[in-house]
């Protein structure tokens, strides 16, 4: 295994996870790479590393170009453990001159691997680093997402490491976005988002605000999984933008979880409903759509309509679960409502409603609820519900 030229004396030396299909409860379904890089210059620099699991195949790239004790500097951009997994035997192999990185990276890694007396330079942010013919400087990007993230860019490459921003879990043999298949890139960067960086939108706002105003120049962005932007860095900052100003494309999704079917005949006639204001709607059973891909379809709509029927005073687990998950990642700027079947007690739309609450969605109040089997009559009332959400999302 060789490793890749990026860019003249910058090498790609990461490592394709084929077989992960779970991080962290995001079901990675194609994959992922944990992207580390090379500098050769006159100071030798490593750009992160990869997960232990795959320190082999990281070795071996990186030998194919230059013997590890050669390398002066290590960059950390990150630490959590799918970059910087091997840190302590890299240390150890390479014995470096620096290891750079944040004040909170400082902080991390000590917490991490306990060594206080590695040799940490902290990144000042608008001081640069010479390593000889090239020159790195560095942008705190605090809470995206850790408190010790942070980007490097090359100046005289304009190239920027960004360590999981606009990243995207994808296994590939290729190397860079112009080589794989676009519609399939973006919805790895939509899914990444979605699931990583949601919560988090204002701050990354806030950067790319920053980012306009010191009028950095980007002619390729280096992420820490998935494929290099060397054709299109232009795509993905066009993305976060969009995402993180919360705008939608004025579709809705109806995600529920059904006990003996009420629930999902209820979620039919809200869709249809929908349709007839000519809405773009998609019904999401979480029996059959893992969380993470539901959460995918959250970041780009504008209307969210949730259904579950009461189990035991609260609700199915698969919604509990999803219920957590998306009000720990904060989508903004929803229009929702709250619709299930219940037999006695009746309190899953109530849960449902006050989550959404929560979130500070736009409810269309109070929601609506069936006990045991609709009618024809409830049926008509669901039609009814999904056109109010469908009218409350035109007048946005
Ligand atoms: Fe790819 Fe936050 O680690």
């Amino acid at each position: 295994m060789k490793a890749v030229k990026i860019i003249d004396n910058i090498y790609w030396i990461g490592a394709v996870d084929w077989d992960v299909r779970d991080f962290h409860g995001y079901s990675t379904n194609r994959g992922t790479t944990y992207n580390a890089f090379l500098i050769i210059d006159e100071k030798i620099t490593l750009i992160d590393t990869v997960k232990s699991s795959l320190k082999a195949e990281f070795l071996e790239r990186l030998r194919s170009i230059i013997d590890p004790a050669k390398i002066d500097y290590i960059v950390v951009n990150h630490v959590e453990m799918d970059h910087s997994g091997i840190l302590p035997e890299m240390v150890e192999l390479i014995k470096p001159e620096k290891i750079i990185c944040s004040k909170m990276g400082h902080k991390a890694l000590v917490e991490h691997f306990h060594q206080t007396d590695w040799p940490y330079e902290i990144a000042e942010p608008g001081r640069d680093l010479s390593l000889g013919e090239k020159t790195l400087s560095f942008i705190e990007t605090r809470m995206l997402h850790w408190p010790d993230s942070m980007f490097t860019y090359v100046k005289e490459d304009k190239l920027l490491f960004s360590s999981d921003a606009f990243g995207q879990h994808l296994a590939t043999s290729e190397r860079f976005d112009d080589q794989v298949d676009q519609a399939i890139l973006v919805e790895e960067l939509t899914k990444y988002y979605a699931n990583i960086l949601t919560l988090y939108s204002p701050k990354v706002k806030k950067l790319l605000e920053t980012v306009k105003e010191i009028g950095l120049e980007i002619k390729m962005i280096a992420p820490d999984h998935g494929v290099i932007w060397r054709s299109n860095p232009g795509l993905p900052l066009q993305y976060y933008e969009k995402w993180s100003d919360n705008i939608g494309d004025g579709s809705a999704l109806v995600i529920y979880d059904t006990m003996w079917h009420s629930t999902e005949k209820m979620a039919k006639q809200i869709s249809a409903g929908l349709e007839e204001e000519n809405i773009s709607v998609k019904l999401l059973n979480l029996r059959y759509n893992h969380r993470s891909d539901v959460m995918r379809e959250v970041l780009n709509a504008d209307g969210i309509i949730l259904g579950c029927p009461t189990l035991n005073n609260g609700l199915l687990p698969r919604m509990a679960g999803f219920l957590m998950y998306m009000s720990g990642l904060r989508p903004a700027n929803k229009v929702g409502a709250a619709f299930g079947s219940f037999g006695w007690s009746g309190e899953s739309i109530k849960l449902l409603h006050k989550a959404m609450e929560d979130l500070k969605f736009d409810l269309v109040d109070p929601g609506f609820r069936v006990k045991y089997i609709p009618e024809t009559e409830d049926l008509e009332k669901c039609v009814e519900l999904g056109r109010a959400v469908g009218r409350k999302i035109k007048e946005r």
